[in-house]
């Protein structure tokens, strides 16, 4: 265990449990056979199917390891952890075989994808990350642990912490997007939120970080496939959001898929040990991403299974996460051989002993079944999800103040559109345990709202879209959208319009269908699927002032809409609140607040796009690199607007030259002057001019959510130290502190104008 969970927790449980936990894995490892310490490195998928699910043709198919195989390794204590049970009575029973069943009685550890929610839904993390709003995500996956902890999981195989810079790759929805700052500042506040202080409270789970590392690079955008960054890449920005989360704590950290360098991430030495464990001084457990062990012989690495798990040991990886057919049941064998040494083999053994009598398991094992149910039902958990989907709305236009809208001048609204009242893809991917019946809608929040006093009216207008390729969660009831019974296309379209144009205002919800993003969701097109562009061209060329709502968790090809729809509104997957929370913002209730935490690029052919390039020959072109289309974004980094209006001026740097290891204090005055309260994101960009390496033409370096009422303004105020001007330069093979001019820029986005400079000199 690291030096610092151990303090954290040791204050937290009065320290004496926490002293003897290295005395009690001693004496558990010194009772234990080969094969049961490599079953304790071992965690297997466990779920049935919900009645009446079927697998899709060609959806992956492989449903996990046979149930009664893996109650069999029960039986015989081989079994460390199992995931996807999340049922508390199927837990319970499975414990008890653990527990009860065997000599050691060594309890399981539950894991499971508790993404953005268990059973209250949040919205998707990509959209946390667009609130910058570091209380608000802490509380939501606090709000997760809580539920998960209520029913029996210990570890969140979250945050996911992948950088991503091509939207194509459709786990995009999954992360906080473009930048390593805000990456690392979400992090780092998802943690806090499962892991509070400390994982022995019984409303706080383990988090895991991952996929180490790298793997929002894939080629192409194509899921899993092969990585190449540099190692300034690496370190200046794709480490930089896990580093923020072991600093923060976490106490598991997951491998990636993919090659990166051509080297596996679930077997790279360099990865999971030298910056892990030697540089960052991880304390935690690491586990391979499902099935990755095995899958050193399927990228040509490993010989057999037996030498890919010995090889996982030996780079650092301690549990396989394994669909079916263990690697890691070979490590006996390996041991015997020599091929995989006792010492790695233990200290992943240890490591894992240590989380379990962290989570306290072994003084008490089970849940309480009646308290789970109470805990899921808790309306309070209802509220901080409503107000998270509120946050994280991006307002992307707005032209002639259209937004918001007044309810006491109107007297009808046509909402249109498949995805304005599917239940299923208001909660986005990536989550199971939900309720579909408490589950808001577009069109039920806006009913709720505005009851009897303005008529709502209703139309899908168009036949769902469907991906070419079936995902893999379509084996998973009701993950596949579908058109209503006896659907009439196109008499659904003439009434989509003719609702429209009989309505005072028109709400297009368009996007993706939230099978179409996550894993195994990459995509070669940024266009919204299906008939749903035809549909909003048609609703707005009735004359109705038209609201477009995107439904989504990717940027999209909004070049037509930004130019003729007058609002857009990017409300994400907004979970089980989402309706409320869209209701809310349209009417004014709450103003929107969130901030792009990507580019948003025109068209898909101008991928990766990233705000925080360097700069080269002909600068002057930077937005015509193409001839065709201007190669900027259509929305930059960092962007959104308010229903209030924010002027910043009085920018000061407190010392005008300052040594390496110096800090300068930035102040700069913000004013709201709307008649309404509004909450803005202020940014801080840096610049370095010149030094060891070329440096991004600006980055993140700083930002704090104000929210200002009516006509006042605030002093905010940054701090720059060293560690915000380190980077890691090619040229020295190294991190440097150069000697430099620093430009500053702040404002409420990356394109912000207000400036200052600052000088480092050597001392
Ligand atoms: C594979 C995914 O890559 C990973 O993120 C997830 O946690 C595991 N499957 C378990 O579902």
């Amino acid at each position: 265990m690291s030096e610092r969970l151990r303090r954290t927790e040791q204050r937290v449980s009065g320290g004496n449990d926490l002293d003897r936990i290295p005395a009690r894995v001693d004496e558990l490892m010194s009772q234990m056979t080969p094969s049961e310490k490599a079953g304790q490195l071992t965690q297997y998928f466990y779920f049935r199917l919900r009645a009446g699910a079927s697998a899709e043709p060609g959806a992956g198919t492989d449903q996990g390891a046979r149930p009664h195989l893996v109650e069999e390794a029960l039986g015989r204590g081989e079994v460390g952890s199992l995931l996807f049970v999340t049922d508390p009575a199927e837990i319970n029973r499975l414990q008890r075989l653990a527990v009860a069943g065997h000599r050691l009685g060594i309890p399981l550890m539950f894991g499971f994808d508790v993404i953005h929610g268990l059973r209250t839904i949040f919205p998707v993390p990509i959209a946390m990350a667009a609130s910058w709003d570091l209380e608000t995500i802490e509380r939501g996956q606090a709000v997760a642990a809580r539920e998960a902890r209520a029913v029996g999981i210990h570890w969140a195989f979250a945050p996911n912490v992948d950088i991503a810079r091509d939207p194509r790759w459709g786990r995009i929805v999954e992360g906080a997007g473009e930048d390593p700052f805000l990456g690392a500042a979400v992090a780092a506040a998802q943690v806090r939120g499962f892991q509070g202080t400390g994982v022995g409270q019984g409303d706080r789970i383990i988090a895991g970080a991952k996929h180490f590392a790298g793997y929002g690079a894939a080629l192409g955008g194509r899921d899993y496939d092969e990585v190449n960054l540099s190692e300034a890449e690496l370190r200046n920005a794709y480490l930089l959001p896990f580093q923020a989360a072991v600093e923060a704590g976490a106490g598991n950290v997951m491998t990636a898929y993919m090659d990166l360098n051509g080297v596996p991430a679930s077997a790279n030495r360099w990865l999971l040990t030298e910056i892990l464990r030697e540089e960052w001084g991880f304390g935690g457990f690491v586990v391979s991403d499902a099935n990755a062990v095995r899958n050193l012989v399927t990228h040509g690495f490993a010989a057999d299974v037996t030498d890919a798990g010995a090889r996982a040991v030996a780079a650092g990886v301690d549990m396989e996460m394994a669909i079916s057919d263990p690697a890691y049941a070979h490590l006996p064998e390996a041991l015997a051989t020599g091929a995989v040494s006792e010492t790695a083999l233990d200290a992943g053994v240890r490591r894992i002993l240590e989380a379990k009598l962290r989570l306290g398991l072994f003084d008490d094992p089970y849940v309480d079944e009646d308290g789970a149910r109470q805990v899921l039902a808790d309306p309070e958990h209802r509220e901080v999800a409503r107000a998270a989907a509120e946050r994280s709305a991006v307002l992307l236009r707005n032209e002639g103040f259209l937004l918001p809208l007044d309810a006491g001048r109107l007297t009808s609204l046509a909402v249109v559109g498949p995805l304005a009242h599917s239940r299923r893809d208001t909660l986005g991917p990536w989550v199971f345990d939900f309720d579909l019946d408490e589950t808001v809608t577009v069109v039920d929040g806006l009913r709720r709202k505005l009851a009897e006093r303005v008529r709502v009216d209703y139309a899908p207008g168009i036949r769902v879209a469907q991906r070419v390729f079936p995902s893999m969660f379509d084996m998973f009831g009701g993950n596949r959208p579908e058109d209503p019974e006896g659907f009439d296309e196109e008499a659904e379209f003439r009434r989509a319009v003719s609702i429209a144009r009989a309505a005072d205002i028109a709400v297009v919800v368009a996007g993706e269908w939230q099978n179409m993003i996550g894993e195994g969701a990459s995509r070669s097109s940024l266009e919204l699927p299906g008939r749903q562009l035809e549909l909003l061209q048609a609703v707005a060329g009735t004359g109705t002032p038209t609201v477009l709502l995107v439904m989504n968790g990717r940027p999209l090809d909004l070049r037509w809409a930004a130019e003729n729809v007058p609002a857009i509104l990017d409300i994400w997957y907004p979970g089980t609140q989402g309706g409320a929370a869209v209701a809310n913002l349209l009417f004014g209730e709450v103003s929107p607040s969130g901030k792009l935490p990507f580019s948003w690029p025109r068209t898909v052919g101008q991928i990766p796009m990233i705000y925080s390039h360097t700069r080269s020959h002909d600068p002057q072109k930077q937005g015509q690199r193409y001839w065709d289309e201007p190669s900027t974004p259509l929305f930059p980094f960092g962007y959104g607007l308010s229903y209030g209006q924010f002027t910043y001026s009085d920018l000061t740097v407190d010392h005008p030259s300052i040594p390496p290891d110096g800090t300068v204090s930035v102040s700069v005055h913000v004013a709201n002057t709307s008649d309404r309260e509004a909450a803005e994101v202020v940014q801080l960009y840096l610049h370095q001019r010149h030094g060891s390496a070329s440096r991004p033409v600006r980055e993140l370096k700083g930002f704090q959510r104000v929210t200002l009422a009516a006509g006042t303004s605030q002093h905010v105020q940054f701090t720059l130290g060293p560690g915000h001007r380190r980077h890691w330069s090619t040229a020295e093979r190294n991190w440097v502190l150069d000697s430099s001019i620093f430009d500053i820029w702040v404002g409420g986005s990356s394109t912000a104008e207000l400036t200052a400079t600052f000088e480092v000199t050597p001392t």
